[in-house]
């Protein structure tokens, strides 16, 4: 069969790399894709010719080369129909449509599913106006979480500690407009204390096949320290994440809300992304994504034992029932590496090397994210660069390796996090109990 991967990241890289490995797939193409992903898949729009937001044009290009399966990486053409396009020329595409999309599409909109059907998550209030928000803010406690309703490419949600901080997160909103549309409605959440960890299904609309946890790293600098990335790193499993604690998640959390969006006449298919804190009281949703995480998907996928086209194949025909993952017990540690400056000002083009070297390295396999061919070179071409994932019986060989690999490529300013996994390791140390 011809695959279709839309997007051109390091999610899209290792999507395209397992897709490879199915007996099924004789051939992939991926728009834009990346010089990584060049190397596994046909990329007819580097350089741009076809924009990923442009639904009917991408609709064209799957008619005319016969695409059997479509697989979208990237929240916005989801959000912007595409599979609504895709269903309506009979197109077979992996993902939900623009109203299933929702869930991540607007916060308010996932506050309510999770409200109506009984989903363990914080309190939150929505409100369109700014003095409503302030006099809300006022006669409660902090801290809070002040979230934009819609996309807002990670800078949307503020954690408020002090008063200031939550006052210009919702002049940003309401009055600057800094998120525009996005910002028109806001939710005042109840601010929840613990782990975070992300569980990623597949689903049919009514199957809910979990996958294996994992956690990313959000801030830029080692300790968490800096500002919010798109991700430096992850690894799977979560040793926080005991069986008992990934069978209330599953139970508790991803089915319902399956069940809830079906009931609401929504039949939610492809991956629907949990994204969870682990408080004393339990497992509680941050939010809900309508699609594989980047770079969760880089540390969950090199685990992954089986025909993924067989899996997408069955969601997107509804026919998920009966099917089973199953994946390798040896722990993934996943390292981005990215611009020097990211994730805010960075320059671009600067030759990578070692990369031939690095991925000469058994059970290292090195994704793509921002990458480009010019000359015949490989240079850097967007604020995350590469992720590097390795695997390891446990967490210390996996990171061990994982670095081994970083420490052969080299490029201008380059920078990572040396403390991505180093929780695991320590836990790890520490006996604790781990599923996945
Ligand atoms: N209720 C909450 N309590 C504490 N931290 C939160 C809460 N909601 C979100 N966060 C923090 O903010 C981050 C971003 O929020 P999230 O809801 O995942 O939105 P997005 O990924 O769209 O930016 C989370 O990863 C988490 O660290
Ligand atoms: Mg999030």
């Amino acid at each position: 069969m011809k695959v279709l991967v839309v997007g051109g990241g390091g999610r899209e890289n290792a999507l395209v790399w397992k897709l490879s490995q199915s007996s099924s797939v004789d051939k992939i193409y991926c728009i834009p894709g990346n010089a990584g992903i060049a190397e596994l898949a046909e990329c007819p729009a580097i350089g741009g010719a076809l924009d990923i937001q442009d639904n009917c044009a991408l609709a064209k290009f799957a008619e005319a080369r016969g695409i059997d399966l479509t697989v979208v990486g990237p929240e916005a053409p989801l959000v912007n129909g595409i599979v609504d396009e895709f269903e309506a020329r009979g197109l077979p595409i992996f993902g939900p449509r623009r109203v299933g999309a929702k869930i991540e599409g607007s916060k308010s909109f996932a506050k309510e599913i999770m409200t109506r059907y009984g989903i363990p998550t914080g309190f939150g209030q929505v409100f369109v106006g700014y003095e409503e928000a302030v006099a809300y803010m006022k006669t409660h406690e902090l801290p809070f979480v002040v979230k934009a309703d819609g996309l807002a490419a990670g800078k949307g949600v503020t954690v408020a500690f002090d008063e200031k901080t939550a006052l210009r997160a919702l002049e940003d909103c309401f009055l600057k407009l800094k998120f525009g549309s996005a910002g028109e409605k806001v939710i005042i959440e109840e601010y929840l204390e613990g782990e975070e960890v992300s569980v990623l299904a597949f689903t049919d609309g009514r199957a809910v096949l979990a996958m294996v946890p994992a956690q990313d790293y959000k801030r830029v600098f080692d300790g968490d320290e800096g500002p919010n990335t798109g991700g430096m790193g992850s690894y799977s499993p979560v040793p926080a994440v005991t069986d008992e604690i990934y069978e209330e998640i599953v139970d508790k959390i991803l089915k319902p809300t399956i069940r809830g969006l079906a009931n609401e006449g929504l039949e939610y298919r492809g991956v629907l992304y949990g994204g969870l804190m682990l408080t004393a009281e339990g497992p509680r949703t941050l939010e809900f994504n309508c699609r594989f995480g980047d770079p969760e998907t880089q540390a969950i996928l090199p685990r992954f034992e089986g025909d993924l086209a067989r899996v997408m194949l069955a969601v997107v025909e509804g026919k998920l029932a009966g099917h089973e993952l199953h994946w390798f017990p040896d722990k993934c540690v996943t390292v981005v590496i990215a611009s020097g400056g990211y994730p805010t000002d960075y320059k671009k083009g600067y030759e990578i090397g070692g990369l031939e070297d690095a991925s000469r390295m058994d059970k290292v396999q090195i994704f793509h994210a921002g990458t480009l061919f010019s000359n015949g070179k490989v240079v850097t071409a967007g604020g995350r660069v590469l992720n590097v994932s390795a695997l390891g019986s446990d967490f210390e060989e996996a990171r061990e390796r994982a670095y081994e690999a970083v420490g052969r490529i080299h490029f201008e300013g380059m920078h990572y996090r040396k403390d991505i996994a180093l929780r695991a390791v320590e836990s790890e140390r520490r006996g604790r109990l781990s599923v996945g």
